[in-house]
């Protein structure tokens, strides 16, 4: 089958779609779970499918260096080796080389680093980000780029962009194009609008399945990061999905959705679950509090999850208490099935036109700090 982005229904600027992948169909908007390093911590495949994830993002770079791109496809690509057969989406590594490694040298060609891992020298281009993102059989493979940091003046910004444009048309060069399977291209800029629009469009001329935005969730605060989003999203194709890379709380969620991005990933639900907060409809809790020692009550009272169904938060606090790892699988569990059904309250208002609505009631309930 054709890799495709379908609208569905629109309102407002939010889009209600489906993207056709070789390894399935993913409603949008769509949350993709974290998994870093083949697995979605403390989850068995299963159980992230139960929560409602129909794709998980992976990493170049973590792959490359632990078990090697090349070993991964001897043992038949991702999703063999860890038990996914749904789609998968990997990030091209150039931001986690930034994040994670030491020694870094970015030229024209490429960066340089030491792994992170065995402090071992390594190399990545556009040509073997795409090289990696084929061997790991990736539905979805990213475009190479930097991800500039924050805060940048223009100029520095201007630069950074331009580099990553250039790697953009190398890496379009490199992807081999199959049925089922895209190539999305990152716009960059920082917060500087005539930046966004210049990346849009030089992105849009080189043509991509598929459009991330990038340098996002980096320091600049939800404020500037919506006024960024209404100055790209404009210079984005209507007929390829959006994806905001790396974002974030319920809030900017919903607040992205309502401007038009399509596809998420983050590592909120899961990193979260693994320090003992909860998501919950009317904001966070924590729940190593000793003010859940005795509380028989789920989570959330109002969730179906596995976690919600079977165990009070007096049962999470104890296991939590003795370190036991059941805990945070407990609330990990929780947390993807709460971003999960509010990727689906969102689907199902832009459906019946009315996101807004949703939006006012989201923000009625959700409170910022533990509840
Ligand atoms: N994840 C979060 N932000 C970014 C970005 O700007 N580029 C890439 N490749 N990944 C990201
Ligand atoms: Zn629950």
């Amino acid at each position: 089958m054709k890799f495709g982005y379908e609208k569905l229904k629109q309102d407002g600027a939010a889009r209600r779609g489906t993207i056709t992948t070789a390894h399935g169909t993913i409603d949008t908007p769509a949350f993709m779970p974290v998994g870093t390093a083949a697995t979605v911590k403390g989850m068995l495949p299963e159980q992230v499918a139960e929560t409602g994830a129909q794709i998980l993002l992976g990493n170049t770079y973590h792959l490359m260096l632990r078990p090697g791109a090349e070993r991964v496809a001897e043992l038949g690509g991702l999703h063999t080796f860890m038990n996914w057969d749904k789609p998968i989406l990997t990030d091209s590594g150039g931001y986690q080389v930034m994040s994670l490694s030491k020694l870094r040298k970015i030229t024209e060609e490429g960066v340089t680093f030491q792994s992170h891992v065995d402090g071992s020298r390594q190399h990545l281009s556009p040509e073997r980000s795409i090289e990696i993102q084929h061997l790991l059989d990736a539905d979805i493979t990213m475009a190479f780029d930097e991800c500039t940091p924050f805060p940048a003046d223009e100029e520095t910004a201007a630069e950074s962009m331009r580099l990553s444009m250039r790697w953009a048309v190398r890496s379009k060069e490199a992807f081999q194009q199959r049925d089922g399977y895209g190539l999305f291209g990152i716009v960059q800029g920082s917060i500087y609008p005539e930046l966004r629009e210049e990346s849009a469009e030089a992105l849009k001329e080189i043509g991509f399945d598929g459009y991330a935005i990038g340098g996002l969730a980096v320091g600049e605060g939800q404020e500037l990061m919506f006024q960024t989003l209404e100055k790209t999203i404009p210079h984005l194709p209507e007929d390829r999905p959006r994806y905001l890379m790396g974002v974030g709380k319920p809030p900017d969620l919903v607040g992205a959705v309502m401007r038009g991005v399509d596809m998420f990933d983050c590592v909120l639900p899961t990193r979260s679950g693994r320090t003992a907060q909860a998501f919950t409809r009317r904001g966070t809790i924590n729940l190593m509090n000793a003010r859940h020692a005795a509380d028989p009550r789920p989570i959330d009272p109002d969730c179906q999850c596995y976690a919600c169904r079977n165990y009070s938060r007096a049962y999470i606090n104890h296991l939590l208490k003795c370190q036991e790892m059941l805990g945070p699988m407990l609330i990990t569990r929780h947390n993807l099935h709460y971003y999960q059904e509010l990727m689906a309250g969102m689907r199902s208002a832009i459906e019946q036109g009315a996101l807004q609505q949703f939006a006012v009631n989201f923000e009625a309930q959700y409170t910022g700090g533990d509840i």
